[in-house]
């Protein structure tokens, strides 16, 4: 999971973190990180040819981001639920991106959308060569 800047500028990774740990999901690793563009570009790779890329790629690079490498029986499923829809507009009660996002990209949080994009982000924040 990531806490984007949107939400790190407005002093919300506190009540964010809470929000985790509301869920039986623990945290087994977290870090503060500066994302460059090159880290952006990479991490947000699939989205190439997407209309929003340009403006995603702008709103999140050379910004900070909260990385938390999370673990739990359903992790995708639990965490997914918590995040609620892309557009915080379209967002059900009670999730982050209702509460907090503020539209797209700024929606506040990044939740893995498979176990196999989970591996490919833990590795990519918290794997050997970082
Ligand atoms: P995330 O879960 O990080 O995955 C891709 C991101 O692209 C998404 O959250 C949003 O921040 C952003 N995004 C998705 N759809 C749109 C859109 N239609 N316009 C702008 N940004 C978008």
């Amino acid at each position: 999971m990531l806490i984007k800047p949107d939400a790190i500028e407005r002093n919300l990774i506190g009540r964010i973190i809470s929000r985790v740990e509301e869920t039986p999901l623990k945290i087994l690793d977290m870090k503060k990180v500066f994302f460059s563009r090159e880290m952006t570009e990479q991490f947000y790779g699939e989205h190439k040819e997407e209309e929003f890329y340009n403006r995603l790629i702008n709103y999140m690079a050379d910004k900070n981001v909260v990385a938390l490498k999370l673990e739990g029986l359903d992790a995708i499923k639990i965490l997914r639920r918590l995040v609620g829809a892309t557009d915080p507009k379209k967002a059900e009660k009670n999730t982050i991106r209702a509460d907090f996002g503020l539209g797209t990209p700024q929606n506040s949080v990044h939740a893995s959308d498979s176990e196999k994009s989970a591996k490919r982000e833990i590795d990519f924040f918290f794997g050997e060569k970082n």
